[in-house]
């Protein structure tokens, strides 16, 4: 794997590549098992130029993990504000000696343009409303931990899905994993168009679905919250006690209490949404480490 900007360049073997690198990481690190020094002397630049908190964290400590160097670039503090453009700040930042950018910005196609002008593997942190390829893993990667075998898992993404750069991975990456998957939201969230099934009711549904993933409204994206949408849409404990037996809920986070899921929905025993985050340093040290040319 030479860069990751999109789910869609990974097929069925890449995928499953990754999702068996990052599990046998995750018990790596759970044990406190000996973790490869795959990224020994090399070093990782992470540039986000838009607010993270599981996605920097998660990269920071997977490289650090595997043995690089980790180098962090803050907009507001960076010449950026002294009006530097942003290709300047790409090869600068890769003049000092990245090895690796990890790149996440609210325009989509970004993060390509910084790897086209600086010849270096990215990965995309999240571009706009494009794509987030490593969310899209590590709930793959939460998924086979909990579940084992994808296929035939049926799984609704709920919300907000024509602004969400995780559902524009997720559409791609689970049916290739052989999840069924639907996308619920009302009408003005929902694509005009789309290769998986769409929905505008989820409580024709809610009690069918072994998977509810709950998306943000992405009102730095346009998004509108408004009392319809939460009285139709949020998950609150009346609905999740309507959940099929087994059923899990997933939120790739940060979560909006109230809104698209209830107060004390997160905290349910059904939630993976800690594991999903736990899971985002090994998926991400997989991830490295295929660009490093460690794996897969
Ligand atoms: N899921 C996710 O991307 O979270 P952050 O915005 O905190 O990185």
């Amino acid at each position: 794997m030479k860069t990751l900007i999109s789910i869609r360049s990974l097929g069925r073997s890449d995928l499953d590549a990754l999702i068996s690198d990052a599990l046998e990481l995750r018990n790596r690190l759970d044990d406190r098992g000996v973790i490869p020094r795959s990224l020994e002397g090399r070093c990782v630049a992470a540039m986000f130029f838009e607010p993270s908190t599981r996605t920097r964290l998660s990269f920071d400590l997977a490289a650090q993990r595997l043995g690089a160097h980790v180098i962090t670039f803050d907009p507001e503090t960076s010449s950026t504000s002294k009006g530097e453009s942003l290709r300047d700040t790409s090869l600068t930042v890769a003049a000092i000696g990245a090895d690796i950018l990890v790149v996440r910005h609210s325009q989509a196609g970004v993060p390509q343009a910084v790897g086209e002008w600086t010849g270096l593997p990215v990965v995309n942190a999240g571009d706009g409303a494009h794509e987030h390829p490593t969310q899209a893993l590590l709930d793959a990667v939460t998924l086979r931990r909990h579940f084992g075998d994808l296929a035939g898992l049926r799984m609704a993404v709920v919300g907000d899905i024509t602004h969400s750069r995780v559902a524009g991975s997720l559409i791609h990456a689970m049916p290739v994993l052989g999840v069924d998957l639907t996308l619920v939201g009302p009408a003005q969230w929902l694509p005009d168009e789309s290769t998986v099934r769409m929905s505008q009711s989820l409580d024709e549904l809610i009690n069918e679905v072994d998977v509810l993933y709950l998306l943000r409204v992405q009102t730095e994206r346009g998004g509108v919250i408004d009392q319809d949408y939460i009285d139709e849409f949020g998950v609150d404990a009346a609905r999740v006690a309507r959940m099929g037996a087994g059923a899990v809920l997933m939120h790739a986070g940060p979560i909006n209490r109230g809104v698209e899921i209830g107060e004390e929905v997160a905290e349910s025993p059904r939630a993976l949404i800690n594991e999903q985050v736990r899971n985002g340093v090994p998926t991400r040290m997989a991830v490295l480490r295929a660009l490093a040319g460690a794996s897969t």
